[in-house]
């Protein structure tokens, strides 16, 4: 194991309840259901496959300049609610979790898809504790597809096989395992049943990663 590479809404921080605000709130103006299941679904996904999943519960269709401002305008919200975070907004173990990879002289990458993510980082003050963080503008194909995973690993001069991801979404897990990674889930077994083992949070990050390196973890 060489490389350790984190998915950031979620994992690192709780902008997955801001996520799902800002959904939700565009959802009801477009009389569209939506609840915490269904935005499920959408962790992981970037924004305009995030609207299309919701749009396509709409009585009606919506032209591409549509979707575009209803993409906006979700975004516009969603920097509202994130424009106050600090390092107060850390979930529990995170700091520990990239410090620890970091001691072991492991190289430490992020994989979101969000176009927020350096913003996030920097409001987190959380940076330098990476080696590399994929630009998510420089993705073609959003997670389930590996792409954004075999970048983080390439770019971090690593093998996929020597590289564990680090998940709360379904489809970031299905991402993984299609890069050839070794996948820790954080948060549900059922919901992250693809992933090789799954965790509560990344303060059992820590303890997970021992285990792994004395049995021999592989992909
Ligand atoms: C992450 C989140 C998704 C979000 C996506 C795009 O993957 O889990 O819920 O839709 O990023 O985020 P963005 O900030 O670019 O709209
Ligand atoms: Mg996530």
């Amino acid at each position: 194991m060489k490389a350790v590479i984190f998915d950031l809404d979620g994992v690192i921080t709780d902008t997955a309840h801001y996520h799902f605000l800002a959904w939700q709130k565009l959802a009801q103006s477009q009389d569209v259901h939506f609840d915490e299941a269904f935005n499920e679904n959408l962790k992981g996904i970037d924004r305009m496959g995030s609207l299309e999943l919701i749009l396509a519960g709409a009585s009606r269709s919506y032209s591409d300049a549509e979707k575009l401002a209803l993409a906006d305008s979700k975004n516009a919200h969603y920097k509202t609610l994130i424009a106050e975070m600090s390092p107060a907004d850390l979930l529990p173990g995170a700091v520990a979790a990239l410090d620890w990879c970091r001691a072991q002289g492991l190289k430490v990458g992020l994989a979101s898809v969000s176009k927020n993510a350096f913003t996030v980082l920097e409001s987190l003050g959380i940076t330098d504790k990476f080696d590399y963080v994929v630009d998510a503008a420089t993705i073609a194909r959003g997670k389930p597809d590996p792409e954004i995973f075999l970048r983080a690993a390439s770019e971090l001069g690593v093998d996929p096989a020597d590289c564990v991801g680090v998940e709360d979404a379904a489809a970031g897990v299905t991402a993984i395992k299609a890069a050839g990674m070794f996948a820790i889930g954080v948060g549900q077994p059922a919901t992250l049943w693809q992933a090789d083992t799954v965790i509560p949070g990344l303060e059992q990050f820590k303890n997970m990663m021992e285990t792994l390196c004395k049995t021999g973890a592989s992909s």
